[in-house]
């Protein structure tokens, strides 16, 4: 935990109007649907512009509670976020909204600068408007990525300390994200809290992303394209656990506090891949080994990060957190969620998809 102030660690907060940006997505909607029944004394309003990544079926369970509501708009929109904050009187913000996938970020970084660090920017402004002179407390909670730190050898570990080198224009899009949140604690004295979080999989993730991809062209006997040579490490964590994290940081955390969140799953991409195809062939009763013969190497993302690896012990040993899922029993909870959700699944790939995967794909051999 990196602790920039020290005046109120540890006091509870429970905030009674949380204004979430992006959730709608991938943990948004993860997020949502912990916290809109586990805390039904808090209104949550959903601020989600619905680009490619939203999705408003994943929030179906919750669409009708009394404490919840959605608001469809743009983070760069300040006339919008003055009227929310008018309206709802937000005590908290918890801000998930980004464009999230590096190899976008690769095809196109003006998106993930015009979300990510202008859209935060916007935010802050409306929350520092909405907060000055207020009575009572408040927290901006910034939802970050191990990847602000940039890559790792084979030993180490990231800590909430280690000077930021981000690598990919997403990577330096949420670098900057975060750099204007504690600027704005600073210089306007706005509360705020980070939580930088390494890979997430589960439920309602888009497929673009190497696990619900993998799945889904095993399921579809597509090709699976590996990158290089597959030896690149990820630690992997359930978006479960991960909420579980952040539901304990905005309730405990001290204002100015940074928190690392990882699932201390590590594993090559390869051995992944591999460990994803044998469950899919496991549970769809297919002779074991079949779907491996599914995998392409194909050519490296440019700049590839090697490993990312997180310092998790302070939020452990500090808000009492630990992470549920091992990987194996989470990637098998995992695919079974998604042999059961193939109608979610087809329901977002159209033809933006296709598009997609041509153009991230196709180059490399794979159509
Ligand atoms: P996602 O891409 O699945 O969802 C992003 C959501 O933000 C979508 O609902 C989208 O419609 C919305 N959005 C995009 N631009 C917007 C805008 N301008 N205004 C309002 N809404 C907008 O992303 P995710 O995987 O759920 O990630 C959520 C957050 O967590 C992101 O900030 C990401 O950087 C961070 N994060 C993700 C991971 C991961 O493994 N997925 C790991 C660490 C950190
Ligand atoms: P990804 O899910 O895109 O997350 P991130 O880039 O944020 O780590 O990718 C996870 C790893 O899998 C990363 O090392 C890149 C690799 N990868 C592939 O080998 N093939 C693919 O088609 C994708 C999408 C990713």
């Amino acid at each position: 935990m990196r602790d920039d102030s020290s005046d109120d660690v540890f006091k509870m907060f429970n905030p009674s109007s949380v204004l979430v940006t992006g959730g709608a997505g991938f943990i948004g909607s993860n997020y949502l649907l912990h916290a809109v029944r586990a805390h039904p004394q808090t209104r949550y309003v959903n601020l989600d512009a619905l680009t490619y990544a939203g999705n408003l079926a994943n929030l179906a369970d919750i669409e009708g509670a009394p404490n919840y509501s959605f608001a469809h708009g743009d983070i760069n929109d300040s006339d919008l976020l003055a009227r929310l904050f008018d309206e709802y009187g937000f005590d908290a913000v918890v801000h998930f909204a980004a464009e999230s996938h590096v190899d976008r970020s690769i095809l196109n970084p003006t998106a993930f600068v015009t979300t990510n660090v202008h859209g935060t920017l916007v935010l802050l402004q409306a929350a520092r408007e909405a907060w000055e002179g207020a009575d009572g407390p408040r927290r901006f909670h910034h939802v970050s990525t191990d990847e602000v730190f940039g890559s790792l050898g084979s030993e180490g570990h990231f800590t909430a300390d280690t000077t930021y080198a981000p690598r990919s224009p997403y990577a330096a899009s949420k670098a900057a994200a975060d750099h204007l949140v504690r600027a704005f604690g600073t210089t306007y004295g706005l509360p705020w809290v980070i939580t930088n979080t390494s890979n997430n999989y589960g439920p309602y993730q888009f497929p673009e992303k190497l696990i619900p991809l993998v799945i889904r062209n095993a399921m579809t006997g597509a090709p699976i394209p590996v990158y290089g040579k597959g030896e690149n490490v990820r630690d992997w964590l359930h978006v479960e656990d991960h909420v579980d994290a952040l539901d304990r940081v905005l309730h405990q955390a001290g204002t100015r506090s940074t928190w690392l969140i990882g699932g201390d799953q590590e594993i090559s991409n390869l051995e992944l891949v591999h460990m994803l195809l044998d469950e899919v062939d496991r549970a769809t009763d297919k002779e074991a080994g079949t779907s491996r013969n599914l995998v392409r190497f194909v050519t490296d993302r440019p700049g590839h990060d090697f490993r990312y690896a997180l310092d998790s012990s302070p939020i452990q040993k500090e808000l009492g957190w630990r992470p549920k899922h091992d990987l194996a029993s989470g990637i098998a909870a995992t695919v079974s969620w998604y042999l059961n959700n193939a109608a979610w699944m087809n329901a977002i790939l159209g033809g933006d998809y296709r598009d997609y995967y041509k153009m991230q794909y196709g180059s490399r051999g794979m159509n």
